[in-house]
């Protein structure tokens, strides 16, 4: 799979490290965690963290990768979020989970990402980039466009930055 990687995706490392983000003990959710990469990574800077994939077999891969992981792995659906999650994080990480759904269901899951971050918290999304008007139509990955990357603000979620980076990718940041 392309997304079977070991380090976590250089534009959160470099975000991370570019603003020297550290957990202490906040709350962290990585949607569509995948093989678990970024989620250990996130839960290294110290925050208390829920990764989620709607596949089992991603969740078990990640567990057996990371045995004694601080990480609290979950099978979830981000379409069908537990109720007790919503509003319940500082730190919300979405990267290329949005971008390998159609539409429907992807304002769908654009609404579930949201619906994640606390109050006073943030999200950190990672997306392919369409530099046109429209999402690409075809996929996965469905590229993404600047308007629906800024479609992840709303319901008090502010808009940071959506900013083309290397890659053909969109890094976007917003807070509550
Ligand atoms: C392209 S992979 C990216 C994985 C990981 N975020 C990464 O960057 O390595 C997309 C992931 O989203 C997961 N996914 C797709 N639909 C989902 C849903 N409705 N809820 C939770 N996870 C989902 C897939 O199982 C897959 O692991």
């Amino acid at each position: 799979m392309p997304w079977d990687r070991s380090e976590p995706a250089p534009p959160l490392r470099d975000w991370v490290q570019g603003r020297g983000v550290v957990g202490d003990g906040l709350r962290a959710v990585v949607v569509g965690c995948g093989l678990g990469a970024d989620a250990e990574f996130v839960a290294g800077l110290g925050f208390q963290t829920v990764a989620f994939d709607v596949a089992p077999s991603a969740v078990r891969v990640a567990q057996n990768r990371h045995p004694g992981s601080a990480v609290d792995y979950r099978v979830a659906d981000l379409l069908d979020l537990p109720g007790e999650w919503l509003d319940g994080f500082d730190l919300v990480v979405e990267i290329y989970t949005v971008q390998a759904l159609p539409d429907p269901p992807r304002s769908s899951a654009v609404e579930g990402v949201r619906s994640l971050v606390a109050p006073g918290g943030t999200l950190f999304a990672v997306e392919f980039r369409e530099d046109g008007e429209s999402d690409s139509t075809s996929g996965p990955p469905y590229a993404l466009s600047r308007g629906r990357m800024r479609s992840f603000a709303g319901e008090g979620l502010e808009e940071v930055e959506v900013t083309a980076i290397e890659g053909q990718r969109w890094r976007a940041v917003f807070r509550r």
